[in-house]
């Protein structure tokens, strides 16, 4: 109707992702995800920030509270944030899928294939000046390779001319605790990566 062709027409960033919220809480492309959800979980942060987090998928957490980074996983990347000198307020966070893959599998390239137009126009609205890709998932899928996380981090990639720095998963990093020089070297490259995307 003419009300939401007007909106549309309008350069008013806000707007239009939130109506690509909404249009994704609409969505059935999967059909196990969309069984299987309490809630889609879109993104939060502001409309222009100049940092954007993405990570793989929401979990319990997230699913219950449609937040990204929320539960375990987030509260180890809420210290990451503190410690590069940032506020977690200032950087938009999201992630690849929107949806939780039941028992957190790990997203089928089918899902990924389905979700990724979604986190295209999400980046093309909120224009961040870099990225950062939280482990496999987000790294193989942006930059479309297969080589993973521990071979890809430490540089600095592009995505439609956008900076893209990729680094470990938080729920990676929590995976090595108590393992002595395994998880020593896997933070010292995470500390890294961070200083390497706030270069950019
Ligand atoms: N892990 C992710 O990759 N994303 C979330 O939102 C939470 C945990």
């Amino acid at each position: 109707d003419d009300v939401t062709t007007a909106s549309v027409g309008v350069d008013d960033t806000r707007r239009q992702l939130t109506m690509l919220a909404d249009e994704i809480r609409g969505c059935k492309k999967c059909p196990e995800l969309f069984a299987t959800r309490t809630q889609t979980v879109f993104g939060v942060g502001p409309d222009r920030p100049d940092i954007c987090f993405i990570g793989e998928a929401p979990g319990a957490d997230e699913d219950r509270q449609g937040e990204p980074f929320v539960g375990k996983a987030g509260q180890l990347l809420n210290r990451i944030i503190t410690a590069a000198g940032l506020k977690r307020e200032e950087i938009y966070i999201c992630n690849v899928l929107k949806c939780r893959p039941p028992n957190n599998r790990t997203p089928a390239v089918d899902e990924c294939k389905n979700c990724r137009p979604y986190l295209d126009r999400q980046l093309e609205l909120l224009q961040p000046k870099v990225i950062l890709c939280l482990g496999n998932v987000p790294t193989k899928n942006l930059l479309n390779t297969a080589t993973g996380i521990t071979r890809m981090r430490g540089q600095v990639y592009k995505y439609n001319g956008v900076p893209v720095v990729c680094t470990y998963h938080p729920s990676y990093i929590m995976r090595l605790e108590g393992q002595g020089e395994a998880e020593r070297k896997a933070k010292l490259e995470c500390w890294e990566d961070m200083k390497l995307m706030l270069k950019q």
